[in-house]
């Protein structure tokens, strides 16, 4: 059985072609909300192939951002794509940094898959210079990302058992504001804010949003990989039919909810 950190031991570009078209625009707007300051020092945690560290590598110099995710082969493609950014193999529950290190950490995505949430945001905050900013954001599940919301409607039609422990609107927490902006508090940060982030993805047929879910990336790619030859063309037929998608190119929007804190003396 596939677990969830199996699913990110992916090649980065089936990544990309599934989740990574929607990180690019994401990053850029994440880096916006949390406001760092010019010449910050960041670090991305949960960086995966790099979509956000890209973003701050492009914004603050490819030597002032650094990326840490359990994935290898998501830190080797960092290490190859950007060969100034230092990329390290590591859990946020456990960040291989001393203490107030950077002046921003941020993570995209990743909360509501670390072991320990808590732990996690803790760690955050304590490679966080006092002063500095701890930032991420969380897909709206239940709510407005589209594509995670209609695939889980038709993994439900065709194994509605499996589904409902697969689906990700129903195990995982932390898509919604309160529960970030609880989980910051706790975590001792404070001036805690949440803001809606909205983003889009265009897809140039069908074919183009299922393919990449057949590598298995993600539980949802993982649902997909597990079916047999029948119940992944009936999951095939059942997306489309949810979609509502014609033949040709579409666009998905998607919201995530994102939580800025600043770190106390
Ligand atoms: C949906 S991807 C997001 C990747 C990237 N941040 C982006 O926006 O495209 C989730 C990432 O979280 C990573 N991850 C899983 N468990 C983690 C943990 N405990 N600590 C840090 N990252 C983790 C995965 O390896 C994966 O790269």
């Amino acid at each position: 059985m596939m677990t969830t950190a199996d699913s990110f031991r992916v090649s980065a570009e089936a990544y990309d072609r599934f989740m990574g078209r929607y990180s690019r625009p994401l990053a850029l707007a994440l880096i916006d909300f949390a406001g760092i300051e010019a010449g910050a020092r960041t670090l991305d945690v949960g960086c995966g192939p790099g979509a956000l560290t890209a973003a701050l590598a492009e914004r603050f110099g490819e030597t002032r951002v650094v990326g840490a995710d359990p994935s290898e082969p998501f830190v080797e493609a960092c290490r190859s794509r950007m060969p100034a950014v230092e990329a390290v193999v590591a859990p946020a529950e456990d960040l291989p940094f001393d203490d107030g290190s950077f002046d921003a950490t941020l993570s995209q995505l990743v909360v509501n898959f670390m072991n320990d949430p808590a732990a996690g945001v803790r760690e955050m905050r304590r490679v966080t210079r006092a002063g500095g900013v701890v930032a991420s954001c969380v897909w709206d599940y239940a709510g407005e990302m589209t594509l995670l919301r209609i695939f889980w409607q038709a993994a439900h039609d065709v194994d509605p058992e499996r589904a409902a422990v697969a689906d990700e609107a129903r195990w995982k927490h932390w898509g919604d504001e309160g529960q970030l902006a609880r989980l910051w508090r706790d975590a001792g940060l404070s001036e805690v804010r949440c803001e809606s982030l909205t983003v889009s993805a265009r897809y140039v047929d069908y074919e183009d949003l299922w393919s990449p879910l057949q590598a298995g990336v993600g539980p949802a790619g993982a649902f997909c990989k597990s079916l047999d030859e029948l119940g992944r063309a009936a999951l095939r037929d059942a997306l489309r039919n949810h979609l509502g998608v014609a033949d040709g190119p579409f666009e998905l929007q998607a919201l995530a909810w994102a939580v800025a804190g600043t770190v106390g003396a």
